[in-house]
């Protein structure tokens, strides 16, 4: 019987990537996948400290950890991701927690094979954390779907919003080549790929440092051409870098899905400021307006926090205000989250949790209210929907999701993978309902 390997991921899409490759070594090692940790050999951790309730949640699951250790003491328990980026987190495992065996970054994943032998051969804990490494290609990789995949374009970040943790757990921006790009997604569209994410913390400012300079726009124009894929999506998208020509490469394309993902975070100018965002609501909205003008149909979802140092209700009216004004297709909202070690952790004025409760409930509403007055426009119309299986909460529905990425279920007899029309019946704030035709 071959050895088993669990993978449990927090986070964003960059770390479900990142555990893809995590699983692609252990195939490759002739570990199978099993979503019983109770029958693994090794357990990978991959955790996020974007958020407090990240951090939270990851304890919590280190502990229940404890009592599958102890049945199985051979179990290699190992933790990795954004978290491990931090020497706090790693002293409290070490002293906590030691009966983890492992612990790596995000800079050394390419790496895990080889310090998973190391210890299997010395049988001590293992600590390996750099601070940086070069763009690795040709890491193994197994991939959650079939039919659609996410290819990483960027890693890091170099824009330093005062909030955020990212740029210091993932580190500088860097880009992979473009003919490495481009050569992943050939392999993935002969592999019947149809649809494709580009990924990367700012996907618009892609290209720097190459040896070969290439642009976002290009990149988008040049994978555009890749036969077999129906839909590229990217994300995230940073509103300073959306240059006109990423709209025009958007605008010149059928393949590459008209909608975007572009965070606002806050709609006052002095919180913009105060974020390190470069960019005010004149800005935001006017490129919201460029969007729409030269993109008809375009859907746009977006990120909001609420509660950031000294905003105050006034400021808080302007988030509300640019909520009402830009028809968000969908928005993640957030409390703002103290991370320590950035700017705006150490900022006066911190809000209390209440303020911030009570604000975050009136976003969720006035988005509520603007998101269902949005869906209304896609009673009785027919979408094309690509299928990702049965839905989770009822078998005998399928869902997938449209072109605007919006998420579909519907009765139906389509297989996974499949692209099918489906008209929709009823339109929900959170999905669409609807029968294939
Ligand atoms: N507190 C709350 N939300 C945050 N985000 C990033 N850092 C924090 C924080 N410290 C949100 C931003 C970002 C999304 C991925 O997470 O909105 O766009
Ligand atoms: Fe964080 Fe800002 Fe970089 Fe996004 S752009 S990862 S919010 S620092």
């Amino acid at each position: 019987m071959s050895k088993k390997y669990y993978i449990l991921t927090f986070g964003c899409q960059m770390n479900e990537n990142d555990s893809e490759h995590i699983a692609g070594i252990l195939t490759q090692k002739g570990y199978e996948r099993t979503d019983n940790v109770r029958e693994a050999s090794v357990c990978v951790v991959n955790t996020c400290s974007i958020r407090e309730n990240a951090d939270d949640k990851f304890f919590g699951n280190l502990g229940d950890l404890k009592g599958v250790k102890r049945d199985n003491p051979d179990l290699i328990l190992s933790v990795c991701g954004c978290m491990m980026q931090q020497k706090i987190y790693v002293d409290r495992i070490k002293e906590k927690f030691p009966y983890v065996d492992i612990i790596f970054g995000t800079h050394n994943i390419a790496d895990f094979g080889n310090i998973l032998d190391e210890f299997i051969e010395k049988k001590k804990k293992i600590v390996r954390v750099p601070d940086s490494s070069p763009v690795t290609e040709n890491v193994p990789l197994r991939r959650e779907y079939r039919h659609r995949a996410y290819v990483s374009i960027t890693y890091g970040c170099d824009n330093f919003c005062t909030y955020c943790i990212v740029p210091y757990t993932r580190g500088r921006e860097k880009s992979r080549e473009a003919v490495n790009i481009l050569s992943e997604v050939e392999c993935l569209a002969r592999d019947g790929v149809k649809e494709i994410m580009l990924l990367g913390q700012n996907v618009n400012s892609y290209g720097k440092g190459l040896t070969e300079p290439c642009s976002f726009a290009e990149l988008l124009r040049m994978v555009s051409k890749v036969e077999g894929i129906e839909r590229i999506r990217f994300m995230t998208s940073h509103p300073r870098d959306f240059t006109d020509d990423i709209i025009e490469a958007m605008a010149s394309s059928d393949k590459i899905c008209k909608s975007v993902h572009l965070p606002f975070q806050a709609g006052s100018d002095r919180i913009l400021k105060l974020m390190n965002r470069h960019y005010d609501r004149a800005y935001y909205l006017g490129l919201v307006k460029k969007l729409r003008e030269r993109i008809p149909g375009i859907t746009i979802s977006t990120d909001i926090i609420v509660g950031f140092p000294t905003e105050t209700e006034e400021d808080f009216e302007d988030t509300l205000d640019i909520v009402r004004q830009c028809r968000f297709e969908s928005a993640f909202t957030f409390i703002y989250s103290p991370r320590e070690g950035t700017k705006a952790a150490v900022m006066d004025g911190q809000i209390n949790h209440e303020t911030s409760v009570r604000r975050f409930k009136r976003l969720v509403s006035t988005l509520e209210e603007e998101i269902s007055e949005g869906v209304k426009i896609y009673q009785d119309t027919v979408q094309e929907v690509i299928v990702d299986g049965h839905s989770k909460s009822d078998a005998g529905t399928l869902t997938g999701r449209t072109r605007s990425n919006k998420l579909v279920n519907f009765t139906g007899t389509a297989e996974t993978g499949d692209t099918v029309n489906v008209r929709i019946t009823k339109p929900n704030t959170y999905y669409l309902f609807g029968e294939q035709i």
